[in-house]
């Protein structure tokens, strides 16, 4: 694994964004993973900032989600749909319909995930784009004896949608159940950008990148994979290198 632990919030956003500046002009047809969550937005704003600039264009990219909520509209503003609109697509010059989550309002849930499955299955990513939840998901492959390949329905643990309920009005507004794609889709990306950033991530970073590679731990699944990129601030970085845990 290549870990790069940076000074400030803004190197780690430009060193991202410079990553996938760099293999869209060099593969203008690139397929990209993407996430969502408080973690990208600096570097989707980056992204933005170098196609506004010119520096590169979206019209050949395509992009796969890791993730939505069941039972959001795209116009809920809590879906992930909205978030990727707001956040990165209606501000760069990708096609809309090269952009692709799981459909949050689809009727029949099972065959939403045959769909979106299929998707994936036909065009792997070249570079996934993954935060890291503090119980160690990855997308929402929560911690469990056994983690699913492909894209599935997940029932939310309580703790993650605690954590989310700061998007929410309230915690009750948090829906219990989301589509995810498998940890399988995920590793089949050609290469992973894993972020992560602040003090109270520190302990579950040490654990994903260095302990055992366990279900229980979904990030640490990572460790298997031949190309991840770490970005990391001080504080998410700062138990690495010591014997704190
Ligand atoms: C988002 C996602 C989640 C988040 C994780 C970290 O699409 O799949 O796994 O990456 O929950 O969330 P933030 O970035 O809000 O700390």
């Amino acid at each position: 694994m290549d870990i790069r632990i940076f000074d400030t919030n803004e190197q780690l956003d430009q060193h991202a964004a410079k990553l996938f500046v760099d293999l869209v002009n060099e593969k203008p047809d690139a397929v990209l993973g993407l996430a969502t969550g408080s973690t990208p937005i600096g570097i989707y704003r980056e992204i933005i900032q170098a196609c506004n600039e010119g520096k590169v264009s979206f019209k050949q990219v395509t992009t796969y989600n890791l993730d939505e909520y069941v039972g959001l509209a795209p116009d809920n503003d809590q879906s992930y749909a909205y978030y990727m609109s707001e956040n990165l697509f209606s501000k760069v010059d990708i096609p809309t319909d090269h952009t692709n989550l799981p459909d949050g309002m689809a009727a029949d849930p099972g065959k939403e995930c045959v769909r979106y499955n299929a998707l994936l299955e036909a065009s792997p990513a070249d570079i996934q784009l993954l935060g890291l939840g503090h119980n160690g998901h990855i997308g929402f492959n929560e911690p469990h004896e056994e983690l699913i390949n492909g894209t599935h329905v997940v029932t939310l643990k309580e703790e993650t949608r605690q954590a989310n309920a700061r998007f929410f009005e309230s915690l009750d507004e948090v829906p219990t159940r989301a589509y995810t794609m498998g940890v399988g889709s995920i590793l089949k990306a050609k290469s992973i950008l894993l972020v992560v950033r602040g003090a109270d991530k520190a302990a579950i970073v040490k654990e994903a990148l260095t302990g055992p590679i366990t279900t229980q731990v979904p990030a640490s699944l990572l460790q298997t994979h031949p190309r991840v990129i770490v970005l990391l601030d001080r504080e998410a970085g700062r138990m690495l290198n010591s014997n704190e845990s």
